[in-house]
This record gives C-alpha cells, sequence and structure tokens, in this order.
C-alpha cells in the first residue's frame, strides 16, 4: 500500500528530514541531545504533556511516552497543525518571532493562528491547536531504516 520506506543513515543531530505520505509532510528530525532534556522540563507549559487527548489517532502506544518516539532521539511526525491545517515553520525560521522569547525551547511554530509545539511536536497551552502533531504508524526495518504507514 501506501507505505514509505526511509533511510534515515544520513541524517545528523538536528537535522530533520522531510518525506511524502499519504500527501502529507511527515518530518523526520533526531533530536539533540539539549532538546531532549529539555522535554521534561515543559510539561507544565503543555496543553497534553503525556498525548492523552485522541491518543489513537495521534499517538501510537509505542509513542506514549516523553520524547513521543520510539528511539528517543529520533522524532517522526506528521508537519501538519491540527488545527485547520497549515504547516508549522520550524524555530525562528521565518526570522525572530516577537511572541517568542529568543530562548524559547519550543520547535514549531504554525504560521496561520500562532499555535506553538515543542521539539516532541506537542502543542503549548492555550493555543488553537487542539491535539499533539501526529506520530504516523512507523517501525524500524533496521536501526537506519524506517516504514511508515
Ligand atoms: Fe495552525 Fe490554525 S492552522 S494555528
Amino acid at each position: 500500500g501506501a507505505a514509505v520506506e526511509v533511510d534515515i543513515s544520513s541524517l545528523k543531530e538536528g537535522e530533520k528530514l522531510t518525506v511524502e505520505w499519504r500527501g502529507k509532510p511527515v518530518w523526520i528530525i533526531k533530536r539533540t541531545s539539549e532538546q531532549l532534556k529539555d522535554l521534561p522540563s515543559l510539561d507544565g507549559e503543555l496543553a497534553d504533556p503525556k498525548s492523552e487527548r485522541h491518543p489513537d489517532e495521534f499517538t501510537p502506544p509505542y509513542a506514549r511516552n516523553e520524547n513521543r518516539s520510539i528511539k528517543p532521539e529520533v522524532l517522526v511526525v506528521v508537519g501538519i497543525c491540527t488545527h485547520l491545517g497549515c504547516s508549522p515553520t520550524d524555530k525562528f525560521q521565518a526570522g525572530p518571532q516577537p511572541s517568542l522569547p529568543s530562548d524559547w525551547k519550543g520547535g514549531f511554530l504554525c504560521p496561520c493562528h500562532g499555535s506553538t509545539f515543542d521539539m516532541a511536536g506537542r502543542v503549548f497551552k492555550n493555543k488553537p491547536a487542539p491535539d499533539n502533531l501526529q506520530v504516523p504508524p512507523h517501525m524500524y526495518l533496521s536501526d537506519t531504516k524506517i516504514l511508515i504507514g
């Protein structure tokens, strides 16, 4: 079917790879150890830190953990805002954002209505997006090969 195989052997720490799955962009991001360390400290600022809202739709059982991932460092999420479907941009991709402090620990900002997400795709509180970014169904075929779908 529509499953997509991705080789992540050349993905370096701090880098992001975008692949298309069922017409949607899927981001594969190798997070830095600093980014991973920041995740638990953000729980209090997030709307659904443990991904308990609609887990069947947005967070498969193997990603219901602090990092929302199978391998701690590798995040696999659908790059589509859960509000009305815009594609969030990377931190400060569009230049400094007046609404965000320069030391903001988050990862992504939706340009449409300002929802923000951390480096695990978890939505911050009081934002229009109702859910965390979707972790698509996926598995590792080998240490460096992921099957999405
Ligand atoms: Fe992302 Fe509305 S579509 S905040």
